[in-house]
C-alpha cells in the first residue's frame, strides 16, 4: 500500500482530488466509486473547483456510491443520495442517468443489490474507488465481524457505527440500524483505490491498516490484498 501523509486536512483533500483528476483526465468516460462521510468533502470541493475552472469534465463519467442507509428515502437530508447531491453532483456536469446510488427504500433489497453489481459490471468495472474509514475499520458499511460479505448486500450496523454517525442526526434513535453496501469483493474489484483518513479518532484503525496483515476485525485491512491502493491521511491519523 502506498501511503501519503499530509500535514493537514486541506493538503489531504488536494492530494486526493489530484489523483481523482488524473484518472478522470486519462479516462473521460471512466467509472468512479464514491464515498460519503465527512472526510471526502474537501476532496469534492476541489473537484468542483477543477470543473468550474475548466480543468475537468464529468459529462461522460459514471458514478457508483458505496452505500446507503436502509430504510431511508433519497430525499431525507441524512440520506447519502442527499449528501452526494449537495457535496458533489450539484456542482459538476455529471448526467443524472450516470449516477448510481442504492435505493434505501427498495422493497426487494436482494434484487436491488444484485442489479447494482450487474450495473457496475456492465459499466466496465470501477476505475477508481474512494473510501473513507469508520472508527472501527469499516469501509462502505462492511462492519467488523467473523465473516464479511463479498457482494453488495443489506447489513446491520454496529452500535459503534450508529453512535459515530449519530452526530449527523437529531438523535441516536433516528439513525437507521441497517444499510445497503457494496461488499468487500465489490470494493476490491476496483482497478484503483484511494482511502482517506484524518484525525486522531482514526489512528487506531489506520495503524492496523498499514501493517501487512488482514483481519475481518478491521475490514479495511483487506485492502492489503489489492495491488493499487493509496492511503492518504493526515499526521494525526498516521501518528496518533
Ligand atoms: C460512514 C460511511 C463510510 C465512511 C464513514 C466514515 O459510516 N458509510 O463510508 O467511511 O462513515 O465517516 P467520516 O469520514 O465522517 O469519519
Amino acid at each position: 500500500m502506498k501511503v501519503i501523509v499530509c500535514n493537514n486536512y486541506d493538503e489531504l483533500s488536494m492530494e486526493a482530488a489530484k489523483i481523482m483528476a488524473a484518472t478522470i483526465k486519462e479516462k473521460p468516460d471512466g467509472v468512479l466509486g464514491l464515498a460519503t462521510g465527512s472526510t471526502p468533502i474537501g476532496m469534492y470541493d476541489n473537484l468542483i473547483e477543477m470543473y468550474k475552472n475548466g480543468e475537468l469534465d464529468f459529462k461522460d463519467i459514471k458514478t457508483f456510491n458505496l452505500d446507503e442507509y436502509y430504510p431511508l428515502s433519497a430525499d431525507n437530508d441524512q440520506s447519502y443520495h442527499y449528501f452526494m447531491n449537495k457535496q458533489l453532483f450539484s456542482g459538476i456536469n455529471v448526467k443524472e442517468e450516470n449516477i448510481h446510488i442504492l435505493d434505501g427504500l427498495s422493497k426487494d433489497p436482494e434484487k436491488e443489490c444484485a442489479d447494482f453489481e450487474k450495473l457496475i459490471d456492465e459499466a466496465g468495472g470501477i476505475d477508481i474507488q474512494v473510501l473513507g474509514i469508520g472508527q472501527n475499520g469499516h469501509i462502505g458499511f462492511n462492519e467488523p465481524d467473523d465473516k464479511l460479505y463479498a457482494n453488495t448486500h443489506l447489513t446491520d450496523l454496529t452500535e459503534n457505527t450508529i453512535k459515530a454517525n449519530s452526530r449527523f442526526f437529531e438523535k441516536e434513535s433516528d439513525v437507521p440500524t441497517k444499510a445497503l453496501t457494496m461488499g468487500m469483493g465489490t470494493i476490491l474489484k476496483a482497478k484503483k483505490i484511494i482511502i482517506l483518513a484524518n484525525g486522531k479518532a482514526k489512528h487506531k484503525v489506520v495503524s492496523e491498516l498499514v501493517q501487512p496483515m488482514i483481519t475481518t476485525n478491521n475490514p479495511a485491512t483487506f485492502l492489503n490484498a489489492h495491488a493499487d491502493v493509496t492511503l492518504i491521511c493526515d499526521k494525526e491519523a498516521f501518528e496518533g
